[in-house]
């Protein structure tokens, strides 16, 4: 644990109101768009003051926006980095201003001491639940399994470590095989073009593993077009579990999906007050997560928020 730096220094709204700055990765997928809606609804129901930001992908806007909030003294600033690397200048600027900053989502790969904590999922274990499914389902053949990868932005920590998971499940397989691993920067319309270009490449593909629903939901349309069949030619394992993705998986369109949870707001906006309040909190905080099958798919759908 440790506790915030320099909290409650902030100009705020100056009534005592905390002022969160939050810089968002983008609007590039259906978890990200429930993710906002997460953040933006606590933020109101917890009375604190959000100045939101959407970076559209890019790393620059990111950091323009962070150094925005710091110009601006908010009280604490939160983000979720599109990818890993390139923040420690920023983050000391912050830390020299007396700004906290929460981790939410993403890591980074910069010195601990500049951020408080880091809320969000373990995405290296996300990776190897939906390895374990592929494994489980492939037990007793002996016959070559031809996989291709829908990765992630590159360089973010999602991909890189839902990769990694994957890839450290099926190894002890030889018979398992990946054999195109491209990004689709997590968009549906990038997922479609990318596996257009796979169908046409490989005629052997046996699965599909894409690191969200959403480029796994591009894919499908491909597929389709390509005059195959989605969850029977081509076994499709995906993450996030959003609408869209959990329709597909209750359609059969989807064979399994590994949850990644995006209703942070709440959790998120109770760290906010603690670090504001010079409180202790933990220095990770890890998501709790389930996985889908299409049976479960099915009986959860009627209830599921987004
Ligand atoms: O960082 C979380 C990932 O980002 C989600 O799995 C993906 O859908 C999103 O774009």
């Amino acid at each position: 644990t440790l506790t915030a730096c320099g909290s409650g220094s902030g100009s705020g709204s100056g009534s005592g109101t905390i002022t969160l700055g939050f810089s968002q990765v983008g609007a590039e997928s259906g978890w990200r768009t429930a993710n906002t809606k997460s953040i933006q609804e606590a933020a109101k129901a917890a009375g604190i003051d959000l100045k939101f930001s959407d970076a559209q992908q890019k790393q620059e806007n990111q950091i323009a926006a962070i150094r925005s909030f710091i110009k601006q003294r908010v009280d604490v600033i939160a983000f979720s980095p599109v990818v890993v690397t390139g923040w420690d200048a920023v983050l000391k600027e912050a830390k020299a201003a007396g700004i906290p900053v929460v981790l939410t989502d993403r890591a980074v790969d910069s010195d601990p001491s500049l951020y408080v904590t880091f809320l969000g999922s373990d995405f290296v274990e996300e990776g190897r639940k939906a390895g374990q499914w592929l494994v489980d389902q492939y037990k007793d053949t002996r016959e070559p399994v031809n996989i291709v990868q829908l990765e992630g932005t590159v360089g973010a920590a999602p991909a890189i470590d839902r990769k990694k998971g994957f890839e450290e499940v099926i190894k002890a397989n030889p018979n398992m095989k990946v054999i195109a691993s491209q990004s689709g920067d997590f968009t549906r319309a990038k997922g479609k073009e990318v596996m257009q270009a796979l169908l046409k490449a490989h005629k052997d593909i046996d699965v599909l593993y894409a690191h969200n629903d959403d480029m796994g939901l591009g894919a499908i349309q491909a597929i389709e077009e390509a005059g195959l069949k989605p969850g029977q030619d081509i076994k499709i394992i995906t993450v996030d579990a959003v609408r869209d993705g959990m329709q597909a998986l209750a359609d059969g369109r989807i064979n399994f999906i590994v949850e990644c949870n995006p209703l942070l707001g709440d959790q998120l906006m109770d760290i906010v007050k603690k670090v504001h309040a010079g409180e202790k909190v933990d220095r990770r905080i890890v998501t709790v997560e389930t996985v889908f099958d299409q049976a479960k798919a099915r009986e959860v759908l009627p209830t599921r928020k987004y």
